[in-house]
């Protein structure tokens, strides 16, 4: 028989964050803090939301862009961060903040593009970009900057090809937000080389000790340069629900919308109408981020006290990127040993990009209970090891 498999498809592999805790489920008794997903559940009366769509007969095929009624709604929420975005044809509804970014690049790139991303960065962008022929090129970031994507390496690294500059901030997997200024001088450059910023704010919601969060798309002039990617999935607890949404330049949102309606029409009508209801809720995630901000100061502080290991206070998300280059130069050596000798899953930096490496990426999404049990795990295994 015939290899059906297209070139595109042979370059996939199976995603280090899947394989890690795939390995950990054959080890009783481990804590996950590999996963990037809230350990909260949905709001109750998000959950209602969604049931009452159901039994009132929202069972059918929605608009391709989504209910009029909740990139209205979206339209309201994107004004909170200055950003204006007109429902009809600038907002578009998606499954989840992965669903957009797959229908923004799938109606972008070229192959043969040239795509600026951070490294370390979000696993899934590379492979989105490689999938739709585009050429990943690696901004480097490093821990003595905050982990900040600069306007001095992005310039380095433009060349004729380039098109996309893709951005996330807060950002997966250091947890760097970045703040006006750096935002404004990025944004200074895509204007200067004529590029498409795709805005990637999952985050926007995890931010701590009064940092605000900012969007690029807010920048004089960048509006129609920029797709904004949001989702409901981190900050309302709805991983499961796959719904998120773009907005931004009207060409790009209009081809995407027609890309969605080709690809799987819509998005389930019952998440729409508990986005809704979501985004009703919006004021009452202060307290959520609350928690956070506790979680983040409990892990930061415990990785800390450990000898060997360093960890920067990240301002944004709920990830840590501790430095453990103190304890082995290969981090998918350590992580598979804190996970078979500690019981504790993290993800090895180079995950995320080469210069990932010698780090390790925690997430705090869990119990503080589990926070701590993690952090004596690993701290009684690498006393163990001097
Ligand atoms: C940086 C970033 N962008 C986008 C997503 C996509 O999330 P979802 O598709 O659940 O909205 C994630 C999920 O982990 C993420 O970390």
């Amino acid at each position: 028989m015939k290899n059906f498999l297209n070139i595109r498809s042979a370059g996939m592999k199976k995603n280090a964050i899947r394989a890690m805790c795939d390995k950990a489920k054959k080890i009783p008794g481990s804590i996950n803090l590999g996963i990037g997903e809230p350990d909260l559940n949905t709001p109750v009366e998000v959950i209602e939301a969604g049931c009452k769509a159901l039994h009132s007969g929202k069972t059918r095929y929605t608009a391709n862009a989504g209910i009029i009624e909740l990139r209205i709604e979206i339209a309201k929420h994107l004004n909170k961060y200055n950003l204006s975005a007109n429902p009809e044809n600038e907002i578009i509804v998606t499954m989840g903040g992965m669903g957009a970014l797959a229908l923004c690049l799938l109606v972008t790139i070229t192959p043969g593009d040239e795509i600026l991303l951070q490294d370390p960065q979000w696993l899934n962008y590379f492979s989105q970009i490689k999938f739709c022929g585009g050429m990943p090129i690696l901004v480097p970031v490093y821990e003595e900057n905050e982990f900040k994507v600069s306007s001095e390496s992005i310039k380095k690294r433009i060349t004729n090809r380039t098109k996309i500059l893709m951005l996330n901030s807060p950002n997966n997997p250091t947890g760097t937000v970045l703040d006006y200024n750096d935002l404004k001088d990025i944004a200074k450059l895509a204007k200067e080389y004529d590029l498409l910023v795709v805005s990637d704010e999952v985050y926007s919601t995890f931010v701590y000790d009064g940092v605000k969060h900012h969007s690029i798309a807010s920048i004089d002039g960048m509006q129609e340069r920029t797709i904004v990617i949001n989702s409901f999935s981190k900050s309302f607890a709805m991983t499961g629900w796959r719904i998120g949404f773009a907005s931004g330049n009207k060409k790009i949102i209009e081809k995407m919308a027609m890309l969605q309606e080709n690809l799987v029409a819509c998005v389930n009508a019952s998440s729409q109408y508990a986005a809704i209801k979501a985004l009703s809720i919006f004021n009452k995630t202060d307290k959520m981020i609350e928690v956070y901000r506790k979680k983040r100061n409990l892990i930061v502080d415990g990785l800390n006290s450990i000898r060997g290991i360093s960890c920067y206070k990240p301002k944004g998300s709920f990830y840590v990127f501790p430095n453990v280059k103190k304890i082995g130069n290969n981090s998918e050596t350590v992580a598979n040993e804190l996970l078979e000798k500690a019981n504790v899953v993290t993800i090895p930096g180079s995950a995320f990009g080469p210069h990932g490496e010698g780090y390790l990426r925690i997430s705090y999404a869990n119990s503080e209970e589990n926070l701590r049990e993690a952090v004596k795990r690993i701290k009684k295994h690498i006393e163990n090891l001097a």
